[in-house]
């Protein structure tokens, strides 16, 4: 497995993003690594504090390493949002190459402290360590909703040199979930320039999903109670890459992808109880989004840039 840190650093110099998608249990760690072979692309494999109390630490951990092991595109594991320092410690021992501590909801000085303990505790081991300054508001598990706090460009770069992370995630706009935008989608492409242009680590979009309304469309007839969901327009998305954001995270998109395929497979066919042939489409459902999404952020056809991993 390769680091974020180097993963990023190569697609942050040749200009594309690399996906971090969301894996819960073994259905959706296919789908990833099914699409990033498709697709020859790099792939980052997130699981957050949430997914783990689901499925087991160990267990999704070894789902993981072994779907890697019998692949050959460079990836990563990486624990998404790390809040819990007995957890980060589990991923250190379980393997993980990557690792984000979310303490963006302290302020700057305690953000800092904790940040700067994890860079240590890691680096020991090679394994990278993501921050992140400002805040993506949204709903997770683990996190009521947030205010969106805007990372500032002076306070992302005396954080970085005095926590020493290796990537760096930042609010321009985003927000976690499905309803992210009242209107249309709108990011800071111009902060995000003036962040890159001091702070030269690679850089994080976290609540990335587009929400593709036809999926939403496709939820909604087999019976999904959505409201009016919006997500990160494909426009959008590019700027972002353009302008210096390396990894790209998607969770929602999946969640939605897997729902309608499950949905739509009950409602056609009601005969069918068998959860293989419920479950097998979704998985296949997802897989082709994720394909969708490496073409999008320019990773597909990207895995011959890195030797071994
Ligand atoms: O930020 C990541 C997710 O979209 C929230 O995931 O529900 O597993 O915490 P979670
Ligand atoms: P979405 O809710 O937009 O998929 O965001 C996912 C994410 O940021 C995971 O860390
Ligand atoms: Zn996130």
């Amino acid at each position: 497995m390769l680091s974020n840190k180097k993963l990023q650093s190569v697609a942050q110099k040749n200009h594309f993003g690399i996906g971090a998608f969301n894996v819960y249990n073994m259905e959706s760690v296919q789908s990833v690594i099914c699409a990033a072979e498709a697709e020859k692309s790099p792939v980052i494999i997130a699981t957050t504090e949430g997914a783990i109390e689901y499925a087991g630490h160990k267990a999704l951990a070894n789902i993981i390493k072994v779907a890697s092991e019998e692949s050959k595109v460079p990836l990563s594991m990486h624990l998404d949002h790390g809040k819990d320092l007995n957890i980060i410690r589990r991923c250190i021992k379980l393997g993980y190459s990557s690792i984000m501590i979310d303490a963006s909801h302290f302020e700057f000085e305690k953000n800092i402290r904790i940040t700067k303990k994890v860079v240590d505790m890691c680096h020991k081991k090679g394994i990278s360590v993501e921050a992140e300054l400002g805040t993506i508001g949204g709903v997770e598990d683990k996190v009521s909703a947030r205010k969106i706090i805007l990372t500032e460009p002076e306070d992302a770069k005396a954080f970085v040199d005095a926590t020493g992370c290796d990537t760096l995630a930042v609010a321009i706009g985003t927000s976690h979930g499905a309803y992210k935008f009242a209107g249309r989608s709108k990011l800071d492409i111009a902060r995000l320039r003036e962040i890159k242009k001091i702070v030269k680590i690679p850089l994080v979009l976290h609540g990335a999903s587009g929400i593709p309304q036809n999926i939403v469309r496709k939820a909604k007839r087999f019976g999904a109670k959505l409201g009016h969901p919006h997500g990160v327009s494909e426009s959008d998305t590019k700027a972002a890459i353009r302008n210096g954001i390396s990894k790209v995270n998607i969770d929602s998109d999946l969640r939605l992808a897997f729902d309608a395929s499950i949905r739509q497979v009950i409602a056609d066919k009601p005969e069918i109880f068998d959860p293989r042939k419920i479950l097998g489409p979704a998985r296949s459902s997802v897989c082709d989004l994720i394909r969708y999404k490496m073409k999008l952020f320019g990773s597909s056809g990207k895995a011959y840039l890195y030797k071994r991993r």
